[in-house]
């Protein structure tokens, strides 16, 4: 009789997205006549923008001809899309990245949570915490993380990295040495951005103990302040010891479309002397036929004169909307952090109200969906996210909803 990788089995509960939709689905059916307003999911509310229209209609009208249809994509990405991504990405940002240390992938959250797959089961990570679930969860579903302590919710053999307003939710350096830290800024869940200097610390760490950093960076659009690091390949030494992950939902609207990219640098070699580039174009190799030409084609059309200025403003409008959530929240009395250089804001909850019961309070009393800062780790009890992705109306009318409480 066959068996399950009973790893999966260790993991609590059900996906933090999941619980919060079946949660929401429950109170709509119970209450069809209440206006919800969703802050919860970082989904985007505004349509692709129109250069990245154009350019799928091309792409799809290409489709239909002998002569331009296309098959498989290459399994690495399109050329045409990985040298606009090391020109505006990178090169732009004095990095220099060569288009076979580009991966093209259908989306930033496979990728991070496929990238661990390559490292020993020995290997011990780092997280942040509070952190996207997916990281610690996919480490859980590969063996690496030991026992889980219901009563503390942390993983017996992972390093956590707590990071609370008292050191401004950034992370410190562990006592104990990682192999795999994971680092993504601009922050999701707490906003949260470290300066180019913070970073350097941590690429001088990681080439100094041999670990390999996995840096997030799918919020890097919305980074508004000058001394915070677009790319972790600004600081000096990252391309011997970083891993980069890239998404084109959060700065240009693909969440439904799905289009990523991860950076593996090949001077990025483990203990042995094993190149990871080599060993991540071969996963690729082995399970991706390639992201689809016509999504590849619009994405090359964010990098574009008319892209980047409608990307731009589509990122201005959902950071007018973080003004507005962080403004009115202050108003009301709330703590809140966040939502300058990122899409979420990070407020504690009312006094002595778990996150799980701030959920419910303001589902119940506002109707409005957020995300549970304890659904991120246990550092992120008592605290709450909002997101500013909402459209401009339904962000007015829940700050409006949430002072009137
Ligand atoms: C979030 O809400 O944390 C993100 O939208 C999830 C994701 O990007 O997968």
């Amino acid at each position: 009789m066959f068996k399950v990788n009973d790893n999966y089995l260790k993991l609590p509960g059900s996906y933090l997205f999941s619980t919060i939709g079946k949660k929401v689905k429950a109170y709509k059916e119970a209450n069809p006549d209440k206006e919800v307003i969703s802050l919860g999911i970082g989904d985007v509310t505004q349509p692709l923008a129109p250069a990245i229209i154009d350019s799928l209609h091309k792409a799809v009208d290409e489709m239909a001809v002998k002569e331009t249809f296309k098959g498989y994509a290459p399994d690495l990405g399109y050329e045409f899309l990985r040298s606009a991504i090391a020109k505006n990405d990178y090169a732009a940002r004095g990095a220099d990245i060569a288009i076979d240390e580009i991966f093209v992938s259908d989306g930033a959250k496979c990728d991070s949570g496929n990238i661990q797959e390559i490292f020993s089961v020995d290997n011990k990570i780092a997280v942040c915490d509070p952190v996207y679930p997916v990281y610690v969860d996919t480490n859980v579903m590969a063996g690496r993380t030991g026992t889980y302590d219901p009563n503390t919710e942390l993983w017996s053999d992972v390093i956590y990295m707590p990071c609370k307003a008292d050191n401004n939710f950034a992370p410190e350096i562990p006592k104990e040495t990682p192999d795999i830290i994971y680092l993504c800024f601009p922050n999701n869940p707490t906003g949260a951005t470290i300066k180019k200097d913070q970073l350097q610390e941590w690429v001088d760490y990681a080439n100094k103990v041999g670990a390999v950093i996995i840096y997030d960076a799918a919020y890097e659009a919305y980074i508004s302040e000058d001394d915070v690091p677009h790319t972790i390949y600004e600081c000096d030494g990252a391309k011997t010891c970083a891993i980069e992950l890239k998404s084109f939902s959060k700065n240009a609207g693909f969440t439904g479309t799905r289009l990523g990219y991860a950076v593996v640098p090949k001077d990025l070699k483990a203990s042995d002397g094993t190149s990871l580039n080599a060993l991540w174009a071969r996963r690729h190799g082995t399970k991706f036929n390639g992201a689809p030409y016509i999504i590849q084609r619009a994405g090359e059309a964010v990098y574009s004169e008319e892209g980047k200025k409608q990307t731009a403003e589509q990122i201005a409008y959902y950071m007018n909307n973080a003004k507005i959530i962080k403004e009115g929240l202050a108003e009301a009395g709330f703590t809140v952090s966040g939502g300058v250089n990122a899409p979420y804001i990070w407020l504690k909850t009312i006094e002595g109200m778990s996150s799980w019961d701030f959920f419910d309070y303001l589902l119940e009393n506002a109707n409005i969906v957020g995300t549970p800062g304890s659904g991120f780790g246990p550092s992120g009890e008592g605290y709450f996210r909002l997101t500013a992705f909402g459209t401009y109306e339904n962000t007015l009318e829940a700050v409006k909803r949430i002072k009137a409480l």
